[in-house]
């Protein structure tokens, strides 16, 4: 009986303690580098090497950044005799693992990429009826950060190129187990195609699976598309907290790609005007930031928006609360994400073709009395104001970030 006891209270130690381990996983949105935005299928074990050295020398490690994420591409379209998925040896001669213990080894973290189908979207190997061999592999080779993405599921409907929500769910559910099982702190980045981008039905359950939620189909290098991928997020603001987080996509900042331009509908890469506006909401709607520019050539410019401090504690704030749009008149907005000390930051979005005044006002945040106010961008302090901050000028496709705190800060 006695035994009986110890046993019960060092099982239930363990649970608590796995239960504590796994809330300590993405308590702010993951920030890395992921290859697909820039590279797409074509990647090899001395491109992510040299991306986790420019991640380091670039500063952008010592302004958070944290995961070296390799997409879609590494393995091929076979299991070996055991079972096991073959990494693609013409990319990594070497296997995985030496590249993750490199990642490692610069004091960053790494990170690969999966889809519960037959197939990977690339139609490579996808990890159906492997779940727990591939979880296994990737914790043995030192995985950090699993990005699961939704393609070529057996019960996918290819019409409307939708899935049964029970089957995304179960497939979600049983590599969240698989994960856990391996007993490593891994975070798990989902792509839920399921529903096409509606997002319907996938909510709330994936927030209990999941660290972070594809919230639509890809980004492009394309200021309408940029919008699209904030849209869909903007409404989903309710779910976000420490732990999880809804996800636009990766960040175009500065990718010079072809691929990712939105070919035939609009050959024109984002303004940096734009790009920062990119960055900037994705701040605001506390956005994983997972850069997808090739670093190693990164402007200085675009390396400043990057690494901008005022922006990425914005994003960061342990609050762990995601913006929202608190006005919209035509193409000019406001949204307002709460921070930690009764702080708050404020986004002045001008999503039209020209130049013009935003304005916000106390109340329309719930807030009132005099308060100190910070342009984000120039980190000027614009003095103390009583009700209202007015008559901003914004340029288009601009968004002035304010930073609205107490008196006494
Ligand atoms: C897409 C996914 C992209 C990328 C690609 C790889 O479904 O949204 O981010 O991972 O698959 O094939």
């Amino acid at each position: 009986m006695k035994k009986l006891f110890i046993a019960v209270t060092f099982f239930s130690l363990y649970l608590s303690l796995a239960a504590q381990e796994s809330l300590q996983i993405a308590l702010t949105p993951p920030m890395g580098w992921n290859s697909w935005n820039c590279f797409r299928a074509d990647i090899n074990e001395d491109k992510i090497k040299a991306m986790a050295d420019a991640m380091v020398s670039s500063g952008m490690k010592a302004a958070g950044y944290q995961y070296i994420v390799i997409d879609d591409g590494w393995m091929i379209n076979q299991r070996d005799s055991a079972g096991h998925i073959i990494v693609n040896s013409k990319k990594f001669p070497n296997g995985i693992k030496p590249v993750a213990d490199y990642v490692h080894s610069k004091g960053l973290k790494f990170g690969i990429y999966s889809s519960p189908g037959c197939y990977t979207c690339q139609k490579l190997m996808g990890s159906i009826g492997h779940e727990q061999m591939d979880a296994n592999d990737y914790a043995a080779w030192g995985v950090d950060y699993l990005k699961y993405d939704w393609c070529n599921y057996p019960s996918i409907e290819k019409e409307a190129m939708k899935t049964p929500i029970a089957d995304c769910r179960a497939a979600f559910e049983l590599m969240a187990r698989c994960l856990k099982n391996t007993g490593r702190a891994i975070v798990y980045s989902v792509n839920d195609e399921c529903d096409k981008g509606t997002n319907e039905g996938a909510l709330p359950w994936i927030k209990t699976v999941a660290n972070m939620h594809r919230t639509g189909d890809d980004i492009k290098n394309n200021w309408e598309r940029m919008l699209y991928c904030l849209d869909l997020t903007a409404d989903l603001w309710q779910y976000a907290e420490p732990g999880y987080w809804n996800d636009p996509d990766m960040l175009e900042v500065g990718n010079e790609s072809k691929e990712s331009l939105w070919g035939k509908i609009s050959p024109v890469t984002m303004s940096m005007t734009e790009y920062k506006t990119h960055f900037a909401m994705w701040c605001m709607v506390a956005a994983p930031l997972i850069a997808g520019n090739d670093l190693r050539s990164m402007e200085p410019e675009i390396r400043d928006i990057l690494t901008n401090k005022q922006l990425i504690a914005i994003d960061q704030d342990p609050l762990g609360k995601q913006g929202r749009r608190i006005k919209q008149l035509g193409n000019l907005e406001v949204w307002v994400k709460e921070l930690v000390g009764n702080r708050y930051a404020v986004a002045l979005l001008n999503r039209g073709s020209n130049p013009a005044d935003i304005s916000v006002k106390w109340d329309e945040m719930g807030i009132s009395g005099n308060k100190w106010v910070t342009d984000l961008w120039s980190d000027r302090n614009l003095g103390k104001f009583k009700k209202s901050y007015t008559g901003i000028k914004v340029k288009r496709h601009e968004a002035r970030i304010l930073l609205i705190s107490p008196i006494g800060h």
